[in-house]
């Protein structure tokens, strides 16, 4: 096997180059991954365009094979074993940063793609602290976006406070909305999926949404009261101010979950939270552990990730697809192209 691997590093805004490095052993406590699949994930802008440091490998919706084991690392642990990588890069110690759920700027807990490099490659490193083993069953490239994506929507409808039939709204029909509708309908809700214009309505229908909500043709807040108020409301569309609206269409002591990320605030007045009970929270992904549980639900629920494959050397476009919104629904790079 060759010494050296090709990788994809984001260098500037939306600028990427395609490098080729050595293999070196890896540290202790970590492993060396073969990447054969890695999931395009809008969290990458954080990489790609955020106020970082570069160069970075972007990407953590990672599975591959163990090429190497570390020192320490815990001896069930092989290499020839199924892994995958998502955003959370397992954490060793805590730190006061963590604590306070302050990952961005903690020591310790590295965050994959973004913090240390990720996935954008035919070989990472990870701890093995944030290593998930993929059941048999689980395709390879097809099933890399539930590591993150997947995970994401399955975390954030368990923390909610809906029950099985009640009414669970899912606005923007992207990566993540696109799976959050299917685990939804998997979880026994009455699902309404929110999306921008008409041209999804038929596919969140084929997805299991039960309702169609276009935001640009009524206000989404007042479609959810008409359908009787909404349990749960996740909101992944990167979009703070549309968030806004969505507060008035929950039902009583009905939640926001907000899983999108943007420097908009969300503005709401202080009387809806009162007198509707209402909450708002954020979710962040979930742990390895958690994305064990994760991928096990998906396999019993046959939840599948719609997705556009590309090479490892077409990173740039398959980013370009996702940050433009055209993906049809998740851009996932393929290690063997
Ligand atoms: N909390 C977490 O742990 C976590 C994990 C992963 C990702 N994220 C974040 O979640 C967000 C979504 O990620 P993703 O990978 O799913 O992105 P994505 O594939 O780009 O999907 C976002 C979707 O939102 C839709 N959208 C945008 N504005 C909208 C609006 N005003 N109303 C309705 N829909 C709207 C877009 O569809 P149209 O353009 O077709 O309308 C797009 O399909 C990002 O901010 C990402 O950073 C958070
Ligand atoms: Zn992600």
């Amino acid at each position: 096997m060759s010494d050296s691997y090709r990788a994809v590093v984001a260098t500037g805004h939306r600028r990427f180059e395609l490098v080729e490095r050595e293999r070196h052993d890896p540290p202790p406590g970590q492993v060396l991954i073969e990447v054969q699949a890695c999931g395009v994930c809008h969290t990458d802008a954080l990489a790609v365009e955020g106020d970082r440091d570069r160069p970075i490998v972007p990407g953590h919706e990672i599975i591959g094979r163990i090429g190497a084991v570390g020192e320490g690392v815990d001896a069930s642990w092989k290499v020839g074993d199924r892994v995958g990588v998502g955003f959370l890069g397992g954490t060793d110690t805590t730190c006061e940063a963590c604590r306070w759920g302050d990952f961005l700027n903690c020591a310790d807990q590295p965050l994959t793609g973004t913090t240390i490099d990720g996935g954008y490659a035919e070989v990472t490193y990870a701890r093995s602290t944030g290593l998930v083993r993929i059941p048999p069953g689980t395709e390879t490239v097809n099933d890399a976006p539930l590591l993150c994506a997947g995970l994401t929507m399955y975390s954030a409808l368990l923390a909610g406070r809906a029950r099985p039939g009640s009414l669970v709204a899912v606005q923007g029909i992207g990566g993540l909305g696109h799976l959050g509708i299917q685990y939804a309908r998997a979880l026994g809700h009455r699902v309404a999926a929110i999306g921008r214009g008409t041209a999804k309505r038929e596919l969140a229908a084929e997805l299991g949404a039960d309702e169609y909500i276009d935001s640009l043709a009524e206000d989404p807040g007042e479609a959810l009261r008409r359908l009787g108020g909404a349990a749960v409301v996740v909101a992944t569309a990167a979009a703070g101010a549309a968030m806004s609206g969505l507060v008035s269409g929950l039902g009583r002591n009905g939640e926001l979950v907000v899983v999108g990320a943007d420097p908009e605030p969300i503005q709401v007045r202080p009387e809806q939270l009162i007198f509707g009970g209402h909450r708002i929270r954020g979710s962040l992904t979930g742990t390895a552990i958690e994305n064990e549980d994760n991928l096990r639900f998906t396999l019993r629920h046959a939840i599948r990730s719609y997705n556009e494959v590309f090479p490892l050397s077409e990173a740039a476009k398959a980013y370009e697809r996702m940050i433009s919104g055209d993906v049809r629904f998740r851009a996932v790079l393929d290690m063997r192209g």
